[in-house]
């Protein structure tokens, strides 16, 4: 199984976007586990189901197992944990390996082949959590001044995190999205994040398209609902893009 994190401290940069669509492609040909991590439930929702008052993700930090937070969804090789609505990360302020330790006692890995977690815009330890099990950590960022220098902190962030929990730093990838190619700022910025970061370190954007917006409303993701939606095809190219990643990997 490869885990990939969807993270960035930036809020309302689509990483829940991201995760819902990415983990509904996969699921077309693999079996796929989506964990929602942020307590504001955008992921679950997204792949038509909402945040739970009990047996969500974040009750392993409970005791509870991870398999018995799991949820079929609309799709089916797609299996959701949802977020636990109430649940207080403040309270767990220092706790990491939980997650390790939950995929490793329940053999995650056997049952899935893509696990793709979307984390809240924060720095903490569900981050923390999350980080430790993942391979690959995709960075979505709207192009623009600030985007830019979240992706800077957040790469210095993944890297301390990495090397606090005593583990090798993940590769760490860029998704620009919301990218508007008549807009000169985006085009700029693209430019900028190819410079700073390399070519290599960037997928194809995703562009600014509102059924990406009005999936949540309707609670189907766009890669099923709008299957032809210039968003659903940014999606399922990055998909691609990643995979393809991945087999190099
Ligand atoms: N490519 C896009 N085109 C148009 N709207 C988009 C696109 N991507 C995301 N959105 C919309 O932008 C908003 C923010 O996206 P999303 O919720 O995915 O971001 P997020 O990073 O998960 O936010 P948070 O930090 O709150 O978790 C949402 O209303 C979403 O529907
Ligand atoms: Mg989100």
């Amino acid at each position: 199984m490869k885990t990939i994190l969807i993270s960035n401290r930036k809020g309302g940069s689509g990483k829940s976007t991201t995760a819902v669509n990415l983990a509904v492609e996969f699921s077309k040909k693999h079996s796929t586990l989506l964990i929602d991590f942020d307590t504001q439930g955008h992921a679950s929702i997204g792949v038509g189901l909402s945040s739970v008052e009990e047996n969500g993700s974040h009750s392993i930090f409970l005791n509870s197992t991870l398999s018995a937070t799991f949820r079929p969804t609309i799709c089916e090789n797609l299996t959701l944990s949802p977020a636990l609505e109430f649940f207080d990360v403040y309270e767990y302020s220092d706790i990491s390996g939980i997650l390790k330790n939950r995929f490793k006692k329940e053999k995650i890995n056997d049952f899935f082949e893509y696990c793709i977690i979307d984390t809240a815009p924060t720095y903490d330890s569900l981050l923390k959590n999350a980080l430790e099990v993942s391979d690959i950590v995709i960075i979505p960022v709207v192009p623009h001044y600030l985007g830019i220098v979240g992706v800077e902190q957040m790469f210095r962030a993944i890297y301390q995190m990495s090397l606090s929990v005593g583990k090798k730093p993940p590769k760490v990838f860029i998704l620009p999205v919301m990218y508007n190619p008549h807009i000169n700022e985006h085009k700029e910025s693209l430019k900028k994040l190819i410079e700073n970061f390399g070519e290599d370190k960037l997928f194809s954007p995703i562009g600014t398209d509102i059924h990406l917006a009005t999936q949540f409303e309707y609670k189907t993701p766009s890669v099923l609902s709008n299957k032809r939606s210039k968003g659903s095809n940014d999606y399922k190219k990055f998909a691609q893009e990643l995979l393809d990643k991945l087999k190099g990997s």
